[in-house]
C-alpha cells in the first residue's frame, strides 16, 4: 500500500508520461481522427485520450500497485491482486474540445481515493498541460501549485469577483432561471472549457468561485479538484448548500457550487435556486 507521499511521486510521473504520450498527438489533430466510439463516459474518443489515459495506467502498473481504474475513456477496470485497496479516478483529457481546436485550455485530472466515493480522495492531481503548471493535494497536508502551497481568495464581494459558470446544455431554458439573479449580481463571469482547470483556479484565487448546476458533468472531471480546492480553503457544495456526498463512476454525475471563503459561497447560495 502507498502512502501520501508516494502517491505525489506517482501522480507527477503519471502527468510527465501523459506530457510525453500526448505530444505526437498535438502534431496530428488537423488530420482526420479514427472513429473510436464513445468512452465510458458518453463522449466521443478521440486518440489523444486513449494515449492520455495508456500514459496514466502505464505509470501505474510500473509503481506495482493494486488499483481499480474509474475513467472517462475505459470505464471501470480492475489492476493487480488487490484492486479494492484504491481507486483511480481519471479524466485523462479534461478539455479535449479546446486541445483538439487549438484553444489553450486543458488539463489532466487524477485523483485517489479509499472507496469509489468522492468524500474518500485522499491524494489529486490536475495538471495545465498547456501552461505546465501542476496542481496537487493530499488530505489535511493543503494544495500546491508547482510546489508551493496556496489559498483560495478571501473576495467575498461578487461586484469584485471573477466566477466561472458553465452552461454548456441544451437544456439551458431549464437552467437559465435558476442563475439569472447570480449572474445580474456577478460583474465579471467567465468559462474557459476545462472544469477541473477553472476549480484550480478557485483553488490558488485566480477566480472566486466555479459553478456547474447542469447535472452533466461527470465526477470524473471533478474528484481531483474537489480535493485540491478544499485543501486550499475554499468550499465546495450541491446547489442546496449540502456536503458533496456522490459515489465515482465514469458516468455519475454532478452539481456543484465551489468558492474561495464561506462569505462568498452563502450570497451565492443565496442568489442559486437549487
Ligand atoms: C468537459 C469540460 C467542459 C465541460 C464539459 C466537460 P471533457 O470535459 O470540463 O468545460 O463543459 O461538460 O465534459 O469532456 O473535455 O473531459
Ligand atoms: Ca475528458
Amino acid at each position: 500500500m502507498q502512502s501520501q507521499n508516494d502517491w505525489l511521486e506517482i501522480l507527477v510521473h503519471c502527468k510527465e508520461n501523459v506530457k510525453t504520450r500526448i505530444r505526437p498527438h498535438l502534431k496530428t489533430l488537423s488530420e482526420p481522427q479514427p472513429d473510436l466510439g464513445k468512452g465510458a463516459g458518453g463522449d466521443p474518443m478521440k486518440p489523444v485520450d486513449l494515449a492520455a489515459e495508456k500514459a496514466i495506467v502505464e505509470v501505474l502498473q510500473q509503481s506495482g500497485t493494486s488499483f481499480t481504474l474509474i475513467s472517462e475513456e475505459s470505464g471501470v477496470k480492475e489492476f493487480g491482486e488487490k484492486p479494492k485497496q484504491c481507486y483511480v479516478t481519471v479524466d485523462p483529457i479534461d478539455g479535449t474540445n479546446n486541445l483538439v481546436r487549438g484553444i489553450p485550455f486543458y488539463a489532466s485530472s487524477i485523483a485517489i481515493s479509499a472507496k469509489p466515493a468522492l468524500s474518500t480522495v485522499y491524494a489529486a492531481l490536475v495538471t495545465d498541460l498547456v501552461h505546465d503548471t501542476t496542481y496537487t493535494a493530499l488530505k489535511g497536508k493543503g494544495a500546491y501549485r508547482d510546489g508551493e502551497k496556496i489559498t483560495s481568495a478571501t473576495r467575498e464581494s461578487l461586484e469584485d469577483a471573477i466566477v466561472g459558470l458553465d452552461l454548456n446544455s441544451y437544456k439551458i431554458k431549464e437552467i437559465a432561471p435558476k442563475i439569472t439573479d447570480l449572474i445580474q449580481k456577478t460583474k465579471h463571469i467567465r468559462h474557459f472549457g476545462a472544469n477541473a482547470l477553472e476549480l484550480c483556479y478557485v483553488a490558488d484565487g485566480t477566480t472566486d468561485a466555479f459553478i456547474d448546476i447542469r447535472g452533466k458533468l461527470r465526477t470524473t472531471d471533478l474528484a481531483a479538484a474537489f480535493l485540491i480546492v478544499k485543501e486550499a480553503g475554499g468550499t465546495v457544495t450541491t446547489p442546496a448548500g449540502e456536503a458533496l456526498e456522490v459515489k465515482l463512476g465514469p458516468e455519475q454525475k454532478i452539481k456543484f457550487i465551489a468558492s474561495g471563503n464561506t462569505q462568498i459561497h452563502k450570497t451565492i447560495l443565496s442568489l442559486v435556486k437549487p
